[in-house]
């Protein structure tokens, strides 16, 4: 506990010595989400996150989350430093999408417009003619759809089904998941529900449809916040990483707030719903980054300039 303080103490000093600014996940570790929000920085979900970034007058960003998040910020903003506590934070769909399969996958189908998520690296954005993130996949592939635009999607296939469910548009999916939300399971969650009639059930688009499919709001990180402090119930189940409940419990303390089932969460671990990436970012891996300017995020900057059109347009449509 001392030695905690005492990290986050230091943090706060070097924060301010560097100016930089602090740009969290919901899912990192709390003492990270509440230095970010103590500092003047931000916790919010992708969009936003790179949102800030680029907004943001300071030179350094500290990016906690994982490597897809520090990458877009220095897409963003090359002149900037893009600072993050543990480089080797990634994600399994930027792992289950490399470049070269995902290259070859584009030029099979040259008449469809190539929509990725956020959750890629540099490289898959370059060769994709929009970026989305959870939040607005819906309305940016409604609009496309609306145009008569069939798309190729990728890499995951859950949030990438729900959308298509949702929109009715003509979409080839690459096959990717997350390795967090895919454990989520349907037939558990119906037997919690039966314990919590009460309950609304907040639903993160990356689980299977089974979880989806039960939900009473599916949305980005930033609209579950959104759900638990403004619908009218006494209890939820979340179906998202479990790093969520800290802002959660802080943001409305006198909900109850429920983990959905996974495979192994049922029964003896009560933490599988945690992404291995997120649990990388902590204090120290902050303080040492700020101190020595280590976890440098470097984007080739001809990659860098292909790979910021498709994330400007998102932001463009979103703005
Ligand atoms: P959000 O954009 O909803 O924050 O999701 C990012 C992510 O990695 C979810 O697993
Ligand atoms: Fe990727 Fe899933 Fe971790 Fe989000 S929770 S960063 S989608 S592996």
């Amino acid at each position: 506990q001392t030695e905690r303080l005492a990290l986050k103490d230091r943090a706060r000093q070097l924060l301010q010595e560097r100016q930089a600014v602090l740009v969290a996940h919901y899912y990192v570790d709390g003492d990270l989400q509440d230095l970010a929000l103590e500092t003047g920085g931000c916790v919010s979900d992708s969009l936003e996150m790179a949102r800030f970034g680029r907004d943001h007058h300071a030179q350094t960003l500290v990016v906690a989350g994982v490597r897809f998040m520090g990458e877009s910020a220095k897409i963003l903003s090359p002149h900037k430093t893009v600072l993050m506590p543990d480089l080797d934070a990634t994600c399994s769909l930027d792992l289950g999408c490399p470049t070269d399969d995902f290259s070859a996958f584009c030029d099979a189908h040259p008449d469809r417009t190539v929509v990725v998520y956020a959750n890629t690296s540099a490289a898959v954005k370059a060769r994709a003619d929009w970026m989305v993130t959870s939040s607005c996949a819906l309305a940016i592939v409604s609009h496309l759809h609306a145009q008569g635009q069939k798309i190729l999607w990728a890499p995951d296939r859950h949030l990438g089904r729900y959308i298509q469910e949702q929109t009715g548009a003509d979409m080839l999916m690459w096959n990717g998941a997350c390795i967090v939300h895919d454990e989520f399971k349907g037939g558990e969650l119906e037997l919690l529900r039966q314990e919590h009639p009460l309950a609304k059930v907040l639903v993160h688009p990356e689980s299977p449809a089974a979880v989806v499919a039960q939900a009473d709001v599916v949305g980005s990180t930033a609209a579950l916040l959104k759900a638990v402090m403004e619908l009218d119930a006494p209890e939820f189940i979340v179906a998202t990483d479990n790093g969520m409940f800290h802002r959660m419990r802080q943001a409305a303390p006198n909900k109850v707030l429920l983990e959905a089932p996974t495979a192994g969460n049922s029964a003896t671990c009560k933490s599988c719903a945690h992404c291995p990436w997120m649990a990388m970012n902590g204090l120290q891996g902050l303080v040492d980054c700020l101190e020595r300017g280590t976890g440098a995020v470097e984007i080739d900057p001809a990659l860098g300039r292909t790979a910021l059109r498709c994330i400007d347009r998102m932001l463009g449509f979103t703005a």
